[in-house]
């Protein structure tokens, strides 16, 4: 069996619950995958700022970028919400993602059948919603300079700067094409080039990568009415490409369209060790209750078990036993469902593990 070293960063919030489930998950395909795991935590976050006065430890970036993979829960806590930015648990996660260089954020929002009811939105609406964002994650706004507070004039200034070189515009343009390549054979690229300038070249990127790629279409779609279409007509839209900010916001709004955020799934990747982590945050409200929803991060692991371990027959059985729970009525409280059970997070996390273990079984001809 290889050994493969996986680096767990709980964080706040619910992300330690959350990630317990994770790990046992990974843990649980150990046989099935022919891998052994050396798992080892280290905090981030609210979680780090408190141990040790910074958000992330640079010795826990380092370890990191030598593991197989990264899996986080959460970061973020309402108790530094007057810390300057570089003091702020989110500077952790921006941290890490610049240094693990994982510019290309896929976060797939599908909708489970069981759960039409959960959307906000009307049955048929969300019929069919089956769509990838691909957000671009280590540039634009999120890391522009100049960036900061500054006293001019006599009063204060905020600024950001919004930047995309070429080059990161057409690396995250062919990561978008390929993965058309294999779903439905569609892209929409989400910009606001009748104002931005940063927009106007991202597009031009766009059209111009799209020529090597002639098995797909590409539309480009203003990102105000990409907000609207997705609560219009979100089953229009196969793969979602867009800049950093933009997926930011596009992916929430997707995400909750399937019933809850607690649903959405990541895995950013790049040249070097590849990052999972639910797209939810860390929800102080609810942390340590038992409530959170782990299928966030229980369907992160399918991805990695995907992306990482090139194991999509593993990855389906994960999904398609998240999808027989929920369909068999169990459902955590973010999930509103009328009937069925209501569970906490360690049966939800039981009941999935349990099902993918009789699906690879019965699989294997046991
Ligand atoms: C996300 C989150 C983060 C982001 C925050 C926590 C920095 O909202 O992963 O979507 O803005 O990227
Ligand atoms: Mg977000």
């Amino acid at each position: 069996m290889t050994k493969k070293k996986i680096a767990v960063l709980p964080g706040d919030g619910i992300g330690p619950e959350v990630v317990k489930q994770g790990v046992s998950l990974l843990d649980s395909l150990s046989e099935a995958l022919d891998m052994t795991f050396e798992f080892s935590e280290y905090l981030i976050g609210g979680a780090c700022l408190n141990a040790h006065a910074v958000p992330v430890q640079d010795s826990t970036i380092s370890a990191c970028r030598q593991a197989d993979a990264v899996l986080l829960g959460a970061v973020g806590s309402p108790e530094f919400d007057n810390n300057p930015p570089h003091l702020r648990p989110e500077k952790a996660l921006l941290g890490m993602r610049a240094a693990l260089g994982v510019y290309c954020n896929l976060r797939p929002a599908k909708l489970y059948q069981s759960l039409a009811s959960a959307s906000p939105l009307k049955p048929e609406i969300v019929a069919g919603i089956d769509m990838l964002v691909v957000r671009e994650l280590t540039g634009g706004i999120y890391f522009g300079e100049p960036a900061g507070i500054a006293s001019e004039n006599g009063e204060d200034v905020g600024r950001n700067t919004m930047i995309y070189s070429e080059g990161e515009i057409r690396r995250i343009a062919h990561q978008a094409f390929q993965f058309a390549q294999k779903r439905r054979g569609h892209v929409t690229s989400v910009d606001k080039a009748n104002v931005l300038s940063v927009s106007q070249l991202w597009r031009k990127v766009l059209t111009d990568v799209a020529s090597e790629y002639p098995d797909v279409t590409l539309s480009h779609m203003l990102v105000d009415n990409c907000a609207m279409q997705l609560v219009r007509n979100p089953a229009q839209f196969d793969v979602v490409v867009t800049g950093n900010l933009f997926g930011d916001i596009l992916s929430d709004e997707a995400s909750v369209l399937t019933g809850s955020i607690g649903m959405l799934p990541s895995a950013s990747l790049g040249d070097g060790a590849p990052l999972y982590e639910p797209v939810h945050g860390s929800a102080p409200d609810i942390a340590g209750t038992g409530k959170a929803n782990p299928l966030a991060m229980m369907a992160s692991i399918a991805m990695l078990v995907q992306y990482t371990f090139g194991r999509t027959d593993i990855a389906a059985a994960i999904e398609e036993a998240i999808e027989a729970v929920l369909e068999a009525g169990y459902h955590t409280a973010d999930l509103q469902v009328q009937d069925g059970t209501l569970i906490g997070t360690e049966e939800m996390g039981r009941l999935v593990i349990d099902k993918v273990a009789e699906m690879l079984a019965v699989g294997a001809g046991v």
